[in-house]
Formats: structure tokens, C-alpha cells, sequence
């Protein structure tokens, strides 16, 4: 159902919080009386106020009003931090509730709307329903599998190349496409990259949407089973946290010196081309990492793809030729039938600068209706 005014402006409300919540969803919410909006509340970073406690706090007088939110108002349960939002709004006398999603974590899945119909408010669900499944799509996965949502980026020649034979990479897209990157960056949870990828590149991996320094950075994870990557890399310098995911087996001193450099070494079990992804992702989202951007390089996104764990798709095509031995985008095993390849249904495809934008989900996970 496409979103009534009301709601568009929650979901709006909830855009502007989108990736400062986790492992919380960005959740948007309106009061309106007598057909205007008198307060607008959206989820604070975890721990503080919710959408609904933050529009009623907003408001004057929060009685006999109607509530339009994009989820599902939470239900007291064990271990809760703040106070349930649906005894919030029965308590502060609001009159109607409109929903877009029922909430699928399943510690709430449809309770907060029956106590919100047993204390007698009318309560609506479905209206702008797509549009919030859309929104949060990271946090719906996270809640239904325990895994995180991963997006696949990388930056293409004409020719499917990444880098040229001898590994540089530097920059096959333009400046537009590196911005849209880094706004991508500012809002996710997590970046991930290969060892090969700090290796070649010595990358900060920070979010620097417009040049400038996001102030929330996401966390870097960098997969490396053996201990290749230095203490002396660059990103171990840079704001905010750095996970190196890698075997039992790598040599201890190596992981002590990245301890001293500030990173946290997480030991996981082998896989069949470096580190376990399912151990490793599901071990991620434990830790409140509920989406991740992963940037590659070809190693790393082909182990993704294979094990089925990537769920959007970010290519950005540049208008150049690099031919020759030049890397892949996607490398792993991939598949042998061309009707078995990851299609993108429904892909958005836009311009950016002198670049393409190709966007879109591979279907692998898909939030249902
Ligand atoms: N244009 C772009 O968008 C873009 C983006 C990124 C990178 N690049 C380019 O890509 C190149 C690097 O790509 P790459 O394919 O050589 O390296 P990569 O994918 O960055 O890293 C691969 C390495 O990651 C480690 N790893 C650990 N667990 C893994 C797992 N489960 N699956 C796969 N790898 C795992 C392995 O090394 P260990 O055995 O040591 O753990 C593996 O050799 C560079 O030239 C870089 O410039 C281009």
C-alpha cells in the first residue's frame, strides 16, 4: 500500500536516522491533530529514546491525537533498556495508531499492536507498508536469520576489471561515484574488505561523504587468515573500530601487534577460501553490526556471492578499458550456467558524473510480503 502524507513524513523522519541505531531499527513517527502534524520523533542511537517516546515527548499534549509510525510500536520484554513504546502510548491517551510493518523481531512480531487494540485504541496497519520494508531491509533480515545485511560495491571498467593486472585501481570511477560511496559508507555498520585489497591499496576505509570526516564511523572489517596485513597500515590510524577476523592458526605475535594497534583481533574457524563468512557474519551481527558494505576486492566478493550471503548490489561502471590480465570484479567459483547467475530484478540504473550506477536486489534473502 503506498504511504498516506502522515506516513511519508515518518519514513522521512526515519531516512534521517537511517545506520545511527543498530542493532535498533531507524523507525520515523508523526502526531497529528485536527489534520495537522504537531510533533515528529525518530529512534535514537541505542539506548536512548524510540520514534514514539521522542514524538510524544515533542509534543504539547499528546492526548486524543493519532500516531503514524514505520514500525511496529515495541512490547515489554526481558532485558528491554528503554520503556516499552506501545504502554508509552497507551498511557499518554493517543487515540489512533497507524502502522506501516508489524515489527519481525520476535520478541514483539504483533504483541505491541494487540496491547496498544486491548487498551482500546484503534490501530491500522499497511499503510506505506512497502516503502518501510524497503527502508529497513537490514534490520529485517538481521532479526529474521541473525545475519547482517551485506551490499556488494565495486568499481568496473566497461571490461569487468577492478584493477589492472598489476593491482592498482586508482580511480577507475570519478569523483561523483566516490562520493556516493562514501555517503553509502556513513550510513551502514560495517565495511569489509579482503586482505588483498589493504594489501594493494593501503586504504583509510573511512566514510568522507563530501570529503569530510563522517562522525560516526562505521567499524572496518578486514579478513586475513594468515596475518599478512601490518600493524603499520594505514587504517589502523583512523577514527573509530577496526575488527581483523582470522584464523587460530596465524602467528600470535602478528596478532598481538594489531592488538597494540588498536584493532580487535577476532580468531574464527577456516572456510574454504580463507575465513568461515557464516561464522563470521553471524559473530558480526552478535555485535550489533546489522548491515555491511562490502567493497572487495574480487577474492573476497566471490566468496560472498557463492555462499549466498550478498543481498543488494552496488555497480558502479566507469567508461574505461583495462583489458589484459586486469582483475575481475567478482571472482570465487561463480556459476557454469548463465541461467544460474545472480540477476537483479527490478534494477535501478542511473547516471553518476560520467559514470553508470547499477543497483539492486540479488534475491538471495528477500523480507517477504
Ligand atoms: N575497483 C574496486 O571496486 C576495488 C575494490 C576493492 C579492491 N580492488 C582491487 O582488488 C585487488 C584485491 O583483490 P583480491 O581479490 O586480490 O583480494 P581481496 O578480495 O581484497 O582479499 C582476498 C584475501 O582475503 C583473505 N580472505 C580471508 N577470508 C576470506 C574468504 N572467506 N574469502 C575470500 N578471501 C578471504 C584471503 O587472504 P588470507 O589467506 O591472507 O586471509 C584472500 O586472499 C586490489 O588490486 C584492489 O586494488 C578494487
Amino acid at each position: 500500500m503506498a504511504a498516506s502524507p502522515f506516513m511519508r513524513e515518518a519514513l522521512a523522519a526515519a531516512r534521517r536516522v537511517r545506520g545511527t541505531t543498530s542493532p535498533n531499527p531507524y523507525v520515523g513517527a508523526v502526531l497529528v491533530r485536527d489534520g495537522r502534524v504537531v510533533a515528529t520523533g525518530a529512534t535514537a542511537p541505542y539506548g536512548g529514546p524510540h520514534a514514539e517516546a521522542a514524538a510524544i515527548a515533542a509534543a504539547p499534549d499528546a492526548r486524543g491525537a493519532d500516531l503514524y509510525v514505520t514500525l511496529e510500536p515495541c512490547f515489554p520484554f526481558e532485558g528491554k533498556r528503554t520503556r516499552p513504546c506501545s504502554e508509552a502510548i497507551r498511557d499518554a491517551g493517543i487515540r489512533r495508531v497507524v502502522v506501516a510493518l508489524e515489527d519481525p523481531d520476535a520478541r514483539v512480531a504483533g504483541r505491541g499492536i494487540a496491547l496498544l487494540r486491548h487498551a482500546g485504541i484503534e490501530v491500522e496497519v499497511g499503510d506505506g507498508a512497502d516503502e518501510a520494508r524497503d527502508l529497513l531491509r537490514p534490520y529485517i533480515k538481521h532479526r529474521q536469520t541473525g545475519l547482517p545485511y551485506v551490499i556488494a560495491k565495486f568499481a568496473a571498467s566497461l571490461d569487468g576489471r577492478t584493477a589492472t593486472a598489476t593491482g592498482d585501481s586508482k580511480w577507475i570511477t570519478g569523483e561523483a561515484a566516490r562520493d556516493l560511496g562514501h555517503q553509502q559508507r556513513a550510513w551502514v555498520d560495517a565495511i569489509m574488505v579482503g586482505s588483498g585489497t589493504v594489501l594493494a591499496d593501503d586504504p583509510s576505509l573511512t566514510a568522507r561523504p563530501g570529503g569530510k570526516l563522517s562522525e560516526r564511523q562505521p567499524v572496518r572489517v578486514i579478513l586475513d587468515a594468515r596475518g599478512r596485513v601490518p600493524a603499520t597500515a594505514r587504517l589502523f590510524k583512523e577514527p573509530g573500530t577496526t575488527i581483523v577476523a582470522t584464523s587460530y592458526t596465524a602467528p600470535a605475535t602478528w596478532k598481538g601487534e594489531l592488538t597494540a594497534a588498536g584493532a580487535l583481533v577476532l580468531e574464527c574457524e577456516a572456510g574454504a577460501t580463507g575465513i568461515n563468512l557464516d561464522q563470521l557474519l553471524r559473530t558480526l551481527a552478535q555485535r550489533s553490526i546489522v548491515s555491511i558494505w562490502a567493497e572487495g576486492g574480487a577474492a573476497l566478493l566471490g566468496a560472498l556471492f557463492d555462499a549466498r550471503h550478498v543481498d543488494e548490489v552496488w555497480a558502479f561502471i566507469a567508461p574505461v578499458v583495462i583489458g589484459g590480465g586486469g582483475l575481475p570484479a567478482v571472482g570465487g567459483e561463480g556459476v557454469l550456467r548463465v541461467a544460474d547467475a545472480w540477476r537483479i530484478a527490478d534494477p535501478i540504473v542511473e547516471s553518476v558524473g560520467n559514470d553508470i550506477l547499477v543497483r539492486g536486489y540479488t534475491g538471495d534473502w528477500s523480507p517477504g510480503g
